[in-house]
């Protein structure tokens, strides 16, 4: 079984990046799991200084960002730039030791959100994390209200999901090899 851990850049209740993972769930494949870390709104500021002895939820993140087989974010942009809760997080994983190589779909709910892809990337490049390419996709969330259902029964959005949850599940199995 293929783990992955799916994060939303987004504390909103109706976020559009949330939906989109959630509507995976619906999608996957035989043989992966998905579950959802949604603690990112509760994790401290990030301060070097407590790297040493770190607080109870940052412990947690470690704990199941290193059960995880692979992540999958989707992140919203701000201001042309990654929200602070999640480039927070980020920070507490920069000296992780499970972080570096861990495989990452990018999943982006907006066509417009350039800025904070380019900038997440760089972010994760920094990080050693590998992105996964053909498990990476945009969809266009931003107009439409949607639920996850529909998203996964949507004719386009559905297969597209689908697809890029089988490509990364056929990459981590094979770097397993
Ligand atoms: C404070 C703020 C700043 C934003 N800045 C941008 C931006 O620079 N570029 C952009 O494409 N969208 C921007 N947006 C729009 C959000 O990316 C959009 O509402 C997105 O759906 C939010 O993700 P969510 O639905 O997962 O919460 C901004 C929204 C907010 C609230």
């Amino acid at each position: 079984m293929v783990r992955l851990l799916a994060i939303s850049g987004s504390l909103r209740q109706a976020s559009s990046n949330s939906i989109l993972l959630r509507a995976t769930e619906r999608l996957c494949p035989e043989g992966i799991s998905v579950a959802h870390y949604e603690g990112i709104g509760e994790l401290p500021h990030f301060n070097p200084d407590l790297l040493e002895d770190p607080p109870e939820a940052v412990i947690e993140l470690c704990s199941i960002i290193g059960q995880a087989d692979g992540l999958l974010f989707s992140c919203p942009e701000y201001a042309r730039g990654i929200p602070g809760s999640f480039k927070n997080m980020l920070d507490w994983l920069v000296s992780n030791e499970e972080f570096p190589g861990k495989p990452v779909a990018l999943f982006n709910a907006s066509p417009r959100a350039s800025h904070a892809q380019a900038a997440l990337r760089l972010v994760l490049e920094t990080m050693s994390a590998r992105i996964i390419e053909e498990a990476s996709i945009t969809v266009n969330l931003l107009s439409n209200r949607s639920s996850a259902e529909s998203i996964a029964t949507d004719p386009v959005m559905g297969p597209l999901i689908g697809t890029a949850l089988g490509a990364f599940k056929r990459r981590l199995e094979n770097q397993s090899l």
